[in-house]
């Protein structure tokens, strides 16, 4: 009895999950938008996802997984943006917007909960995490779990460099033109042209 409880388990498990979009899914979103999606890039739900022209995404680059179910556009990426391995957007129940000219590097994690936004020329290096979304755990006798989220949402600004893994919290604006130091932990807004480095990360210079 217990085995054929497993087995049961086991076939719900494969049928509730998410499958991604075959070959040719993926030509078809590349064809649309006139850029390259490789056929080996993991693409869920394609059809809340917006390309613009000569995008690439790349071997392995995972977009929309996990995101909550809907109809409206999640992830927009704009014209010249290139999305290397294994690099993973996942919008969740909100959006990420990738502006024109901007690359998003290896191993780098984006989530969307409460919004990202991120500018034209704007470069993220290797494995970054970008996570617009917070648990609540005021109430030490309930498990954070059941506490539920908070998400305010994140901007980055056009012409940015965030150094290989920076980590921003959410709430959290950086301004045009900031560099961020490799490392580097995000926790409060920067104002444009900052260079920034250090946990949390502090205002060492100006661009100008
Ligand atoms: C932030 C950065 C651009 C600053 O370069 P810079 O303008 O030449 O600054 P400096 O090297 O003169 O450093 C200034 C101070 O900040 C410190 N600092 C620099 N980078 C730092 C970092 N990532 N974390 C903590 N402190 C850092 C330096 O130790 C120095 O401190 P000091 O004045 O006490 O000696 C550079 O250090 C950096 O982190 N680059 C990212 C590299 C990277 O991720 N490349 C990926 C390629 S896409």
């Amino acid at each position: 009895m217990q085995g054929v409880r497993r087995l049961l388990r086991q076939v719900y498990y494969r049928l509730r999950a998410e499958r991604p979009a075959s070959w040719w899914g993926k030509f078809m979103l590349a064809w649309r938008y006139d850029c390259h999606v490789s056929p080996r890039a993991y693409v869920y739900q394609p059809r809340r996802i917006r390309l613009a022209k000569d995008v690439e995404v790349q071997d392995r680059a995972l977009l929309n997984f996990h995101s909550t179910k809907g109809s409206g556009v999640n992830l927009t990426i704009g014209a010249h943006t290139r999305i290397l391995p294994e690099a993973k957007l996942i919008p969740q129940g909100g959006s990420i917007t990738i502006g024109e000219h901007c690359t998003v590097q290896y191993g780098t994690l984006l989530y969307g909960e409460g919004g990202l936004t991120i500018g034209d020329n704007t470069r993220i290096a290797a494995y970054c995490v970008i996570a617009p979304m917070n648990h609540v755990y005021a109430d030490p006798k309930t498990p954070i779990r059941l506490q539920g989220e908070t998400a305010k949402g994140i901007r980055i600004g056009r012409d940015v460099w965030l150094g290989n893994g920076v980590r921003v919290v959410d709430g959290v604006e950086i301004g045009d033109g900031c560099v961020v130091g490799a490392g580097s932990v995000v926790t409060k807004s920067l104002p444009p042209y900052s260079i920034a480095v250090g946990s949390p990360a502090r205002v060492i210079k100006r661009r100008e």
